[in-house]
């Protein structure tokens, strides 16, 4: 990456010939404070009361087949949808694959595939990738579909008929790779592989070129104002905060409008200008429409538009916070409720994509660690407000660590017929562990009952704005606390034949079940295979893990515990089988080109 968080291009170029016209903004009669409510109201429709949720990945270009970083999007709104079911919500989760545009014309041609047979042959091993990675997506949207061409042609045909589409021309720079124009600001000068000079993104690296010609233009410039408002009264609009600040920078710069339209002759794969033949519909504008298309665009998209939540990676964020609101509010329609950003996965500092040579296979590494074992480490390692070095010696150390010797060897200690020879979820002695803290229990024991207890809320804190890896290190945190309570106490050195000591034998292993439960529970989102296995183990029943069921120790509280005396379910085997060979760390990019991209 050639700069840090906000690495991603910073304004919105276009350069138009044409004078504006008289168009008069939806909403440009209120006042700001008007304008705000409205804006308020509509991207905050109350999704408590309707208890719907309707979350999104960005649709993944078919150009090259699918690598680490894109698991990492998908895993990341995989984990917001199934925590938002856990919480009982009616949730829907969409992916699919970006199609249209210049980029994946080239890559067909030069494959010499035909562009649709060539989509179908890589959108297949993205479905193939998130089939595999437990990702429980509820529709998976292709923009070559026959109803995104509807729901595209519908909504541009709005935006036309708001005065909001004109005819100009349009000369700048455009970049291929990002489908991107760049002003000249945002380009600079690098030689390529053969040593000629050629002008290349400044935020990207790839090769630009100049364009000049005549087509379509919206009226970006005209949403400068309604977009300041929307993101000065909705400070969760878009998030992690420095990410919302950022947008708000490049609000300050100028705003030009934008080219929405490329010529046929240049771009035939894509959607045509409705009543222009000879124009071929923007590949971004096609694109974002993906989100209303899978919501029930243009007839019966109410219910799912009003609570939409974007998840994004931070080079697309100019594409979502501005262009795609900006449309949005052309078109009359609400604003989704939230956009999540995530920084980007790096191999030897250097962003992982194809064009640098360095991607990691998400499926082979599936292989590796299992599909439970990635999902895990991406989640755990990967903080959404900065980029993260990956490497395979790092994933073995952190699953070993924290799935298989502590999680695992919890689970391990307390249902092993040693000490639990009856295989049952073991009594719980109030004389032993008594609120009055005049038992067997010792202070550290206590402090770990009130971790636990407040677990759920730290970790529903964290789901809920997507910071998965702090709810990770919060559990984390506390099955090292449950594994130094079954260490202090030893419950292997008691003495079964002795009635007391019988009786906290059984109370500590309750506990430390109970906390398991607890940690099963809240952990499906992230790792949805091992916390089966580890509930179906205590003897937890499907229809009793729900955020609802947590419930932490309820004997401890007064009130009966549903499992006490339930017989634990079958022993299948360790929990996470810890991953051997330490000299994994292969990874060194492939070939290691320059950044520039031919
Ligand atoms: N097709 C557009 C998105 C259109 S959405 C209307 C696109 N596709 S992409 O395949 O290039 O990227 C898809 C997602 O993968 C983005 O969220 C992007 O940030 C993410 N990643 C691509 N490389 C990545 C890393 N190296 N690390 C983390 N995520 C990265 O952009």
């Amino acid at each position: 990456m050639r700069t840090s968080l906000l690495s991603v291009s910073r304004s919105c170029q276009a350069v138009h010939r044409l004078p504006q016209n008289t168009f008069v903004s939806p909403t440009s009669s209120l006042s700001r404070h008007q304008r705000i409510a409205v804006l308020r109201n509509s991207s905050s429709h109350s999704c408590e009361a309707d208890r719907s949720f309707y979350v999104t990945t960005p649709i993944f270009y078919v150009n090259a087949s699918p690598h680490l970083g894109h698991l990492y999007s998908a895993v990341t709104a995989d984990c917001a949808h199934r925590y938002k079911l856990l919480r009982g919500f009616n949730s829907k989760f969409t992916t699919g694959t970006d199609e249209h545009g210049l980029k994946i014309q080239q890559a067909a041609e030069a494959a010499g595939k035909d562009p649709l047979t060539f989509c179908t042959d890589v959108s297949e091993r993205f479905k193939h990738l998130f089939d595999s990675c437990n990702i429980s997506y509820t529709d998976y949207i292709r923009t070559s579909e026959q109803r995104h061409r509807q729901a595209v042609t519908h909504f541009w045909t709005v935006l036309c008929d708001k005065g909001l589409i004109y005819k100009g021309s349009y000369e700048g720079w455009y970049s291929t790779q990002d489908e991107s124009f760049l002003t000249a600001l945002q380009v600079e000068n690098a030689l390529d592989s053969s040593g000629k000079e050629i002008k290349v993104s400044l935020e990207s690296g790839h090769k630009v070129e100049w364009m000049k010609e005549e087509n379509y233009m919206f009226r970006l410039s005209a949403f400068r104002s309604q977009l300041l408002d929307w993101l000065r009264g909705n400070p969760r609009a878009v998030q992690p905060e420095p990410f919302h600040h950022a947008v708000l920078q490049w609000l300050q710069e100028d705003l030009p409008d934008l080219s929405v339209s490329r010529q046929r002759s240049r771009l035939r794969w894509g959607i045509p200008v409705p009543g222009d033949a000879e124009q071929t519909i923007y590949v971004w504008l096609d694109a974002l429409v993906n989100y209303l298309t899978v919501a029930g665009y243009p007839d019966k998209h109410d219910r799912w538009w009003n609570v939409a939540h974007h998840v994004v990676g931070k080079d697309i964020l100019k594409f979502h916070a501005i262009y795609w609101p900006a449309f949005l509010l052309g078109a009359g329609l609400p604003l989704p409720q939230a956009i999540y950003v995530h920084s980007h996965w790096t191999v030897g500092g250097k962003k992982m994509s194809k064009s640098v040579g360095n991607v990691v296979d998400p499926l082979e590494r599936s292989q590796m660690f299992t599909t439970d074992g990635v999902r895990y480490f991406l989640l755990r390692q990967g903080v959404p407000e900065s980029d993260c070095d990956y490497t395979d010696n790092k994933v073995i150390k952190l699953l070993n660590a924290e799935l298989a010797d502590s999680l695992g060897g919890l689970l391990n200690r307390c249902t092993a017929p040693a000490l639990n020879p009856a295989q049952v979820y073991p009594s719980f002695c109030p004389r032993s562990f008594p609120r009055e803290r005049e038992g067997r229990a010792v202070v550290e024991d206590y402090d770990m009952l009130d971790a636990v207890r407040s677990l759920p809320a730290v970790v529903e804190r964290h789901y809920e704005s997507m910071h998965a890896y702090k709810a990770l290190e919060a559990i984390a945190a506390c099955v090292r606390k449950t594994n130094g309570f079954v260490q202090r106490h030893a419950p292997w050195k008691l003495d079964r034949r002795d009635g007391e000591d019988q009786r906290w034998l059984d109370t500590i292993i309750h506990v430390s079940l109970e906390c398991l439960r607890t940690y099963g529970t809240l952990l499906q989102p992230i790792v949805p295979g091992i916390s089966n296995k580890l509930l179906s183990r205590l003897g937890v029943r499907p229809g009793e893990r729900s955020w609802a069921d947590v419930n932490f120790l309820p004997r401890y509280q007064g009130t009966d515990c549903p499992f006490e005396g339930r017989a634990l379910g079958e022993d299948c085997g360790v929990l996470f089988t810890r991953l051997e060979s330490p000299n994994l760390d292969k990874q060194k990019p492939k070939k290691t080109k320059t950044e520039i991209s031919k």
